[in-house]
């Protein structure tokens, strides 16, 4: 058994409400079901806070204690040098994942703080950037 770990960023409790055009109709609630059902024999832990530092706390207690860390950071991924560097400070390897694809947005989306310290990030393919994320973690 493989333990997992989730985090999603700000505003990211809103899935299916928020901007269903470019976030979907899907709640998290329902892909996290989804997910721990086709994974059943892993454990996939969920954390997520619209607060930069809870965040950072997460990051760094959870080090050690998971295969990898599926991170999305939401818009901490732009501003944040506090994630970037607890990121950085873990042995944890982390992935990186967006909903839509921040490169063909606003131009404020198209720096991450986060991507120099990641082993890898996937954009643009909706809730299915973390089915990818956790496909790779698990076969590592
Ligand atoms: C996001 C992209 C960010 O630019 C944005 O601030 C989010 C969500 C995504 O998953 O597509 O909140 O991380």
């Amino acid at each position: 058994m493989n333990k997992v770990l989730i985090i999603n960023g700000p505003n990211l409790n809103l899935l299916g409400k928020r901007e269903p055009d470019i976030y979907g109709k899907e709640s998290f609630d329902s892909l996290l079901s989804m997910l721990r059902r086709q994974h059943s024999d892993h454990q996939i832990d969920y954390f997520q806070s619209n607060h930069e530092g809870e965040i950072v706390d997460q990051l760094q207690q959870s080090d050690g204690s998971y295969k990898g860390i599926i991170l999305n950071p939401a818009a901490y991924t732009h501003t944040s040098v506090a994630i970037a560097d607890a990121i950085a400070a873990i042995e944890t390897p982390v992935i990186e994942v967006h909903i839509s694809n921040p490169m063909a947005r606003e131009s404020f989306r198209h720096k991450s703080f986060v991507a120099p310290y990641v082993i890898g990030s996937i954009s643009g393919f909706g809730l299915k950037s973390y089915e990818l994320a956790l496909s790779h973690l698990l076969s590592l």
